[in-house]
């Protein structure tokens, strides 16, 4: 499970105190600014496979962007309901809805980014290597973990444009899927429910494991156009398979 950022943790103390979950009426909540959630290592941690240089950019320019611009539009009157809820909520509640698109794509980067900097980790992918569960679940799903490796190294490299290849627990078993622009697989399946705040809800797709950011300011510092090398670099040196492991083990 992603870390809670302090807005997200906010929110939800908040709900369940509230008693949101259990469908008791809300309680007003003070709205707390979303914020920029800590990145679990040092910025020159995962160098050389990815540079200072690139963390500086791509967390504290973009990933600060797409805070700053949710925390600028829920400030909206029309999207004060958003300022309530909490970032996975935002991005379950506004997803394939076009008038709100904006929204979505601010909070899903902002959670894609949070997963996607706890996917990585300084001594991660062939120094860690998923083990237990997660291994078999792996091996069953592609042969082995070298087969992984190549599997999602492809589907990294294939992903049109701007994206995300994932790899993602679906009803058990370990897939991969890729993303385009803001798109996350938790909303991945169109149909919806009403809540009881009369929002739309998606259902529940994929629970997602591990990530690799294919947006070209991911990598085009220390790479230019070279996906395909910066791809096989986080995954032979960066993946956190234990906290995929982690993941795997909440969702069974
Ligand atoms: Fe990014």
């Amino acid at each position: 499970m992603t870390q809670l950022s302090r807005r997200s943790f906010l929110t939800l103390a908040g709900a369940a105190a509230a008693g949101y979950f259990v469908g008791a009426p809300r309680l007003a909540m003070a709205v707390e600014p979303f914020v920029l959630p800590p990145l679990p290592y040092g910025d020159a941690d995962l160098a050389p496979v990815i540079s200072q240089e690139t963390i500086g950019f791509h967390y504290a320019k973009h990933h600060q962007t797409y805070v700053n611009n949710l925390n600028a539009l829920v400030a909206k009157p029309e999207n004060a309901d958003y300022a309530e809820l909490g970032l996975e909520e935002i991005v379950r509640a506004t997803a394939h809805r076009r008038s709100l698109i904006a929204l979505f794509n601010n909070a899903a980067q902002a959670w894609n980014h949070e997963f996607y900097w706890n996917s990585l980790t300084p001594k991660g992918g062939d120094n860690q290597k998923p083990t237990g569960m997660l291994l078999e679940k792996l091996e069953a799903a592609f042969g082995s973990y070298e087969g992984f490796k190549v599997k999602f190294r492809d589907a990294a490299v294939g992903q049109f444009g701007s994206g995300w290849a994932w790899l993602v627990c679906e009803r058990g078993e370990l897939k991969i899927v890729t993303t385009s622009n803001a798109g996350n697989p938790l909303t991945a399946d169109p149909r919806y429910f009403l809540g009881k705040d009369r929002k739309r809800h998606y259902r529940h797709g994929p629970i997602p494991l591990l990530t690799i950011d294919v947006w070209e300011h991911a990598y085009y510092i220390d790479y230019r156009n070279r996906r395909k090398d910066h791809v096989d670099a986080v995954i032979n040196s960066l993946l956190n398979w234990n906290q995929a492991l982690d993941r795997l083990a909440a969702v069974s």
